[in-house]
């Protein structure tokens, strides 16, 4: 070979290894930043998600679209104040490829702005901030959860339906909070009711005492409340023993008693709660799932753990789509928003903001089961209000 031909291929190659995308590059792992709360009132719901997420990966062999996975953690502390700080770090600092992330509302908005600002994929397994997939909806932003309004909605119908006229709310202020409220309202309302009273204290605040006195002051016909975690536990069990669950009905979003019955025991026996997941589906996907993640964890399944197993079932469809390459964005978008994700939940698709379009289960609480009684709201979209994409 002459040294002319010789300089060609060696520069036709450097040619090719500079056209390869660095995130492509021969055997690059794909970064997935896990931004999720480790610490606090949402920390078992934090490692949930994880733990959902990293069975679908074990499941394709470690693999999603062809490439590795490697992770890269974040506790977040569900503090919006350190959100923008955080994500920063994953994105400039740790160049993730992707996004997973988070549970609290405030948390994802920051999020959501600079995924938005970036262009970097955002994955959202739980938190239900309306304005993720509402005004804030954006090509490369996706959720496997559900949006705040969904459950609340959907448990407004139930309870119009069964009668009650005047309802109080009980719930932390912050947007889940004030969004769960303001859909359960809008549906209470269509269907003859009124929210006399709206009560709130601050998350993750557990200083029930006052309120539960106004509620029992009010005599409401029910209550409706939105919380989660560990101020879910603290609350359900505060009713109980104000002596307020024999005389006033307690209806909440799922999250009340979702992954906290260990917790709450008797106390939350009885309880209806609306929610897109549910202990006894029974179907042969759920139950697969369920099997494999107890084995796997030692542990029950909830709804945080299959949100989290979603989100990665959502990143493998587009990676799929686009052999890896998670700079082909639309791709990747055009892919996941025609994919049917086969969740133990029952399968779900994306609405055009992204968001899963579901049905919402109506849950009574059975000892330590969230039963599933029926379905309180068939193929639920949210409005996704202000969303232009
Ligand atoms: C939220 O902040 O969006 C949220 C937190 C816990 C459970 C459900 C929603």
């Amino acid at each position: 070979m002459n040294l002319f031909r010789t300089t060609l291929l060696a520069a036709a190659a450097a040619t090719a290894v500079l056209a390869t995308p660095m995130a492509m590059a021969q055997g690059a792992k794909l970064k997935v930043g896990l931004m999720l709360p480790y610490t606090g009132t949402f920390a078992a719901l934090g490692v949930a998600i994880e733990n959902g997420f990293r069975l679908y990966v074990q499941e394709q062999g470690g693999k999603l679209g062809g490439r590795e996975i490697e992770f890269v953690k974040v506790d977040d502390e569900s503090d919006p104040s350190k959100a923008t700080d955080n994500v920063n770090k994953l994105v400039k600092r740790d160049n993730v490829d992707v996004i997973v992330g988070t549970v609290h509302s405030g948390v994802a908005m920051a999020m959501a702005k600079v995924a938005k600002d970036t262009g970097t994929l955002l994955i959202v397994p739980n938190a239900g901030a309306d304005a993720v997939t509402g005004p804030m909806c954006a090509p490369n932003i996706f959720r496997s959860s559900f949006s705040n309004w969904q459950p609340g909605f959907a448990m407004g119908e139930v309870v119009a339906k069964k009668g009650h006229k005047k309802v109080v709310t009980i719930t932390w202020k912050y947007a889940a909070g004030d969004e769960s409220v303001k859909g359960f309202k809008e549906a209470l309302e269509k269907g003859g009711g009124q929210v006399v009273k709206e009560l709130s204290l601050p998350f993750p605040g557990v200083e029930f005492q006052a309120l539960l006195t106004e509620i029992a002051a009010a005599k409401p016909d029910a209550v409706y409340t939105f919380f989660a975690g560990g101020g879910a536990v603290k609350f359900v069990k505060d009713y109980a023993a104000a002596g307020l669950k024999k005389s006033i009905p307690l209806y909440g979003a799922g999250f009340l008693t979702d992954g906290t019955l260990e917790a709450q025991g008797a106390d939350a026996d009885g309880l209806f709660t609306t929610l897109h997941y549910g202990d006894s589906l029974g179907t042969p996907r759920d139950s697969s799932f369920r099997l494999a993640y107890a084995k796997s964890y030692k542990l029950q399944p909830d709804v945080y753990a299959v949100q989290g197993y979603d989100a990665a079932q959502i990143l493998g469809t587009g990676l799929a789509a686009v052999k890896g390459d998670v700079s082909k964005k639309a791709e990747f978008a055009a892919a996941v928003q025609k994919a049917k994700i086969d969740s133990p939940r029952g399968p779900f698709t994306l609405s055009k903001a992204h968001n899963p379009v579901q049905d919402i289960y109506l849950r009574q609480v059975v000892g330590k089961e969230n039963k599933v009684v029926g379905i309180a709201s068939k193929g639920l979209t949210d409005p996704a209000r202000n969303c232009r994409m």
